[in-house]
């Protein structure tokens, strides 16, 4: 069973476990205990193999295309983490003799996974087994093991094999050639291999070490070189009671990484195998000793404490910090962050819509740095959605739907079954899921807005949102009758509704995309400067700026409906049929109704996979008032199915605005459960960062009501009654503050002085905050 409760003392609330092993829940752990650092991820497979397993170790950014029909992903790198091990001749595995104590943990502060096993086999033979492993966030190549076998009854044969396996596909798709292999001194294995179609070289090296009773022994271990696979296979005669200590040590390099650059592929096997032969020589403890050091300067600078009746808030809020911190590549500007993170095959490692409005708020006011890394990637990118754009005969910028390294479209045309058909249900979404576009200009602006990052702007910034502007600019179409211009035959957030015209989420944002060019061109003309006159001539944008304002101030916006206050999801949503959703709404496993209708069926149906006029309502609060927030969560909510895990996050955060905590604290359980709760299936492919991003998002902009709409901060708190107090720091402009929240009062310490003064809003009144300056609010609590 998944537990909560298995960090004791300090640990309290720093560690997830599992007390019993069952094949079926595999995937969930593997899933939700990954190990990572950003540049690679490592599913937390068991050291023996089962069949239900997915063994995957993923590099960011090394995607490839195994074949025409496919579309580029992430492959999945040579295997490292599978040991074989027998005992006494006999195969070990958790399905056969008897499990007498089981336990597996992940250790978010230290982020070693530890599993211990005591296991009798069919003859009576009892072995106490230790595993663990962690990979490092000191140096980003490296992994580390080490396994500690104890015979409890009898002395025992213990024979371990262990190597390298290139045998990995993702799914069946064979993503590298066949690799070079060698084995040195009987200890150390190398094997390089290219991938397919992006010629990326990635070349994965182990050393191993062998100890009983702390002592080292030499060995002399059978090598094996096979197809696309090196081992080695040791034996050993250890005495009941006697330790057998395993250690293994990997490193992975690519040619993509930036300090790899220039090298040949021979170069590259010869400095990545100088680094292992240097590292290994400190073995698992110091290695491990140097990564929980760099986790341990992380979560100081991250720390978020939350007080009060549950202590698995407090769990959850560090689960979802770990889990983002080793999904951000730090080390590279030029790769997204994957909806699975690299924690899983889902979604091939592309980048969604879910990194700007889901994930990129935590990092804005926590690490700005990796913030500025994921705008830069939008960056990198823009020449594949300029392309993108001149394919389907637009002008400027149109993002991918699903993005991986160069921004040119590749979501995957066919998906899962089709009930009604029997044949795979097509995917629209790379066509025209088109409101990406100005979600990553969204993003840029968040970016701005928070960091102030003129230079970022100036070089790149203007220059997205000014392309993404022009590409909606020649989006539009103009319906005469109703004389505006509008958007037709999109999909917005909500993906149960195809084809659809004037999606209310698609069209506010490519006007405020419009707005917030036409803003940006005239804040440059008043102030020109070299770059801005180099961009402004290169990419015509006195003509542009002309056409952007009289497209904006023209465009159809879906307004309230005076009856109701409802805003039309879209042009034909309100006319469609109501069903009873009481099934689909109780159900246990996301997208039931898709086993009953097929997408043309749930076109013509009310009913939402996720939020969608409530993402509007929530990133343009200012274009709403509260009761017209209220009016549509009252509305839309009930057919809400929940369906993506991106929708329970923003409903809780609206649950804060609309003054209804204990609502917003009951739906923020639901988001932190997607991947860290009990349903035993909903991390089988990965977990699902923008709901973990949406935890953190739940929690300092919900319940700690930051926000900062126009440029300014505000804070405005909601305490849910469970929470006795919550505190968390937070990055505004370049300096660091600390927030302390009660129900009674709030306190802003400014932690440093990059501003000499800070303005801001706490609980609706103005305040300036001086250098290193601290100030406490009484809260007027019951005020909406
Ligand atoms: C959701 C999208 C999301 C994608 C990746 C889909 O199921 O509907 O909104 O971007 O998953 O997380």
């Amino acid at each position: 069973m998944l537990r909560y409760d298995m960090g004791e003392g300090e640990l309290r609330n720093w560690v997830i476990g599992e007390d019993s092993f069952n094949v079926r829940y595999l995937a969930k752990y593997e899933a939700i205990m990954s190990l990572g650092n950003g540049y690679m991820g490592v599913r937390a497979c068991t050291e023996e193999s089962y069949p239900q397993e997915t063994r995957n170790c993923f590099v960011a950014g090394t995607f490839n295309r195994s074949g025409a029909s496919e579309v580029t992903e992430l492959p999945n790198i040579a295997d490292v983490t599978e040991l074989g091990i027998w005992l006494d001749g006999e195969g070990f595995h958790l399905e056969k003799g008897n499990i007498e104590e089981y336990s597996r943990t992940l250790n978010l502060q230290t982020a070693e996974l530890n599993r211990r096993v005591i296991w009798r086999n069919d003859r009576g033979n009892r072995f106490e087994m230790v595993f663990r492993r962690f990979v490092s966030l000191h140096n980003k190549h490296l992994l580390g093991m080490r396994a500690e076998l104890t015979p409890c009854t009898a002395a025992a044969e213990i024979s371990i094999r262990s190597g390298i396996n290139g045998q990995v596909t993702n799914s069946g798709a064979q993503h590298f050639a066949e690799g070079d292999k060698r084995i040195y001194d009987k200890k150390m294995i190398q094997y390089a291999a290219a991938t397919t179609e992006s010629n990326i070289h990635v070349v994965t090296h182990c050393h191993h070490r062998c100890l009983v009773d702390d002592a080292e022994v030499a060995a002399e271990p059978r090598l094996s070189i096979e197809r696309r696979k090196v081992s080695l296979e040791y034996t050993f005669q250890v005495e009941a009671g006697q330790t057998l200590v395993f250690e293994k040590i990997a490193n992975i390099h690519t040619s993509l990484d930036l300090e790899h650059r220039q090298q040949e592929a021979a170069k590259l096997c010869e400095v990545s195998l100088d680094e292992l032969r240097l590292e290994a020589t400190k073995g698992y403890g110091e290695l491990l000793q140097d990564s929980a050091k760099a986790w341990r300067e992380k979560w100081a600078a991250l720390d978020i404490k939350i007080k009060g009746m549950q202590e698995f808030d407090q769990l959850a809020i560090r689960f979802a910090q770990y889990h983002l911190v080793i999904m951000a590549p730090a080390h590279d500007n030029r790769f997204g962050i994957a909806a699975k993170g690299l924690t899983g095959e889902g979604y091939k490692g592309h980048s969604f819509w879910d990194t700007e409005i889901f994930i990129q708020p935590y990092f804005l006011f926590t690490d700005p740095g990796m913030a500025r890394n994921l705008v830069e990637y939008r960056y990198h990118t823009l020449d594949g959605a300029r392309r993108k754009a001149k394919e389907n005969g637009y002008r400027g910028a149109m993002y991918p739907w699903e993005s991986a390294l160069t921004g040119d479209e590749v979501t995957p045309e066919w998906g899962p079954v089709d009930v009604v058909t029997g044949t795979p249900t097509r995917i629209w979404t790379g066509l025209i899921e088109q409101h990406i576009t100005s979600d990553v200009a969204y993003g840029v602006w968040q970016y701005y807005l928070a960091t102030g990052d003129q230079l970022f702007m100036d070089t790149k910034g203007y220059e997205i949102i000014m392309e993404t502007a022009t590409f909606w600019a020649s989006r539009l179409t103009w319906n005469d009758a109703r004389k505006c211009f509008e958007i037709k035959d999109v999909i917005g957030p909500d993906e149960y509704k195809e084809h659809v015209d004037n999606n209310a989420y698609t069209n506010y944002m490519a006007h405020w995309n419009l707005q917030t060019a036409i803003a940006c061109y005239e804040k440059l003309q008043h102030a020109p400067s070299g770059m801005w006159i180099q961009l402004r001539n290169r990419l015509q944008l006195d003509k542009a700026y002309e056409e952007w304002q009289q497209k904006a101030e023209n465009i159809y916006l879906p307004r309230p409906r005076e009856t109701d206050l409802v805003i039309p999801q879209d042009d034909t949503y309100l006319g469609k049929k109501l069903i009873d959703l009481t099934k689909y709404r109780n159900q246990q496993e996301v997208a039931l109704i898709l086993e009953d209708y097929n997408m043309d069926q749930v076109n013509d149906i009310q009913v939402s996979k996720q939020a969608d006029v409530m993402v509007l309502l929530y990133l343009l609060e200012h274009y709403f008032s509260y009761e017209v927030k209220q009016a549509n969560w009252r509305y839309y909510e009930p057919k809400t199915l929940h369906d993506s895990s991106l929708s329970m996050a923003t409903h809780s955060i609206l649950a804060s605005d609309l003054g209804e905590p204990e609502l917003a604290y009951r739906l923020f359980g639901l988001a932190a459960g997607i991947d860290l709760g009990r349903n035993m299936k909903s991390s089988d492919q990965g977990i699902h960062t923008a709901s973990i991003g949406g935890i953190w998002k739940c929690v300092v902009f919900g319940f700690g009501g930051v926000r900062a709409p126009g440029g300014q901060l505000r804070i405005q708190p909601r305490l849910p009654e469970a929470w006795d107090s919550l505190s968390f720091p937070l990055y505004w402009q370049g300096d660091l503050l600390k927030i302390d929240i009660t129900h009674d009062a709030v306190q802003v310490a400014k932690l440093t002085d990059l501003n000499a003064s800070l303005r801001l809003s706490i609980d609706g009144q103005n305040y300036s905050l001086e250098s290193k300056e601290s100030i406490t609010v009484s809260l007027n609590t019951g005020k909406r």
